[in-house]
């Protein structure tokens, strides 16, 4: 096993930049996730790095060991790697056995016989498909394949696993449970690996580090709760997670935070700086709904209370969702399902300061457009 290092990366398909000058390395034995909508560049990233894709310009890394540098005329083929790639359509071959399925890249590579052997066996144990090596590859079920693709990409005792969205035609439940065994297996074998998806749980339960896309570049590169928690842009926000947004004005901006107006309430709030904005700008206020605590009356003299009306009350076995007003503006706000409150009820909720953002108002929030794009 080995680090990979990919540096300044690019890749355009005509005048789309599918990959625009990634830089990003995934330590020994980590796994890391790029996630993103639909065409930010994730699969053609993972291409690249596998060899399948030559890129415009950058440099790849395997260890110290150079896969790629454009420079210098340096490109490797597929095959000379040692990376084992798993794709969404998993490319299991319906005429072959699960052993010749599993056997074959060992075939390519002229592996002797009963070397092949001893090597299908121990992968297949350990994707759980022992005892059924001689059945055809079309009886099997979608998990079942899925664990044959994993199984043949293991084969060759690749230094490097990349995964590219895996999971995606599997039903929910099967999903779930083999994302866990997916990285059981990986911290078993402390397998290098880059797993491709777009979905934010998966990428969350997944991962030692998400890299967030946006438009062929990496935006947030960090551990799930870092991204989630102290998201580098507004897009990152958007992407990961639920959030409100109010429009404002900043009133006072220091180093650590600013004092705005949230402009239609006219409530002052305090918030933490996502972009930089100065004075007396038009800002966007963000804050996630279980950030928000609500109160049936004022809780005495702290900042960011705002008085509103419960719109909508929901339970949702773990936890309520309301809607509340505050003005004309609505905010969503989860709590633990035993806070209950009555449609029409006057709250109080509390937009807790270090956990409220301030974006400039005409900052990057492309996401809306991104997830119609992807029929989400
Ligand atoms: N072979 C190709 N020819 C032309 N354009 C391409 C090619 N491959 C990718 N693209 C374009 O490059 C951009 C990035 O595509 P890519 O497949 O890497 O996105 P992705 O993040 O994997 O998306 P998805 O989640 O839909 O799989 C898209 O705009 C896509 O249309
Ligand atoms: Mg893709």
């Amino acid at each position: 096993m080995a680090e990979v290092i990919v540096n300044r990366l690019s890749k355009s398909f005509g005048k789309v930049k599918a990959v625009d000058d990634v830089s990003f390395e995934v330590k020994e034995g980590e796994m890391v996730t790029l996630l993103g909508p639909s065409g930010c560049g994730k699969t053609t990233t993972l291409r690249l790095i596998a060899g399948l894709e030559k890129p415009d310009r950058g440099e790849i890394y395997l260890g110290k060991r150079p896969l790629v540098i454009t420079d210098r005329h340096i490109c490797i083929p597929p095959d000379k790697r040692s990376m084992g790639m798993v794709f969404q359509s998993y490319a299991v071959w319906p005429h072959m056995t699960i052993f010749e399925n599993v056997a074959f890249p060992l075939k390519l590579r002229r592996v002797p016989e009963a070397t092949i052997r001893e090597k299908v066996k121990e992968v297949l144990r350990l994707v759980g498909l022992d005892n059924v090596e001689d059945r055809g590859a079309t009886l099997l079920s979608g998990g079942q394949q899925q664990r044959v693709a994993v199984a043949r990409a293991l084969a060759f005792s690749p230094e490097v696993l990349l995964l590219d969205e895996p999971l995606s035609n599997l039903d929910a439940k099967l999903r779930a449970r083999m994302r866990l065994e997916l990285r059981s297996l990986q911290q078993r074998l402390g397998l290098t690996s880059i797993f491709v998806t777009h979905d934010q749980l998966e990428a969350m339960v997944l991962s030692d580090r998400l890299a967030v896309m946006n438009q062929g570049k990496i935006e947030h590169m960090g551990p799930p709760a870092d991204v989630y928690q102290k998201p580098q842009t507004r897009f990152v926000m958007d992407f990961i997670g639920q959030v409100n947004h109010l429009a404002g004005r900043t009133l006072e901006v220091t180093p650590s935070g600013c004092v705005a107006r949230a402009t239609k309430a006219g409530e002052v709030l305090s918030c933490l700086v996502g972009d930089k904005v100065g004075q007396h700008e038009d800002v966007t206020l963000s804050i996630r709904p279980e950030d928000i605590v609500v109160y049936d009356r004022p809780p005495g003299d702290r900042p960011n209370v705002c008085r509103c009306t419960v719109k909508v009350a929901s339970y949702l076995g773990e936890r309520m969702h309301y809607v509340v007003a505050v003005g004309e503006e609505t905010l969503d706000v989860f709590t633990a399902p035993r806070q209950r409150f009555a449609v029409g009820e006057t709250v109080f909720v509390e937009l807790d300061p270090d956990s409220m953002w301030v974006w400039r108002a005409d900052s990057k929030h492309r996401v809306e457009q991104s997830r119609e794009g992807n029929g989400e």
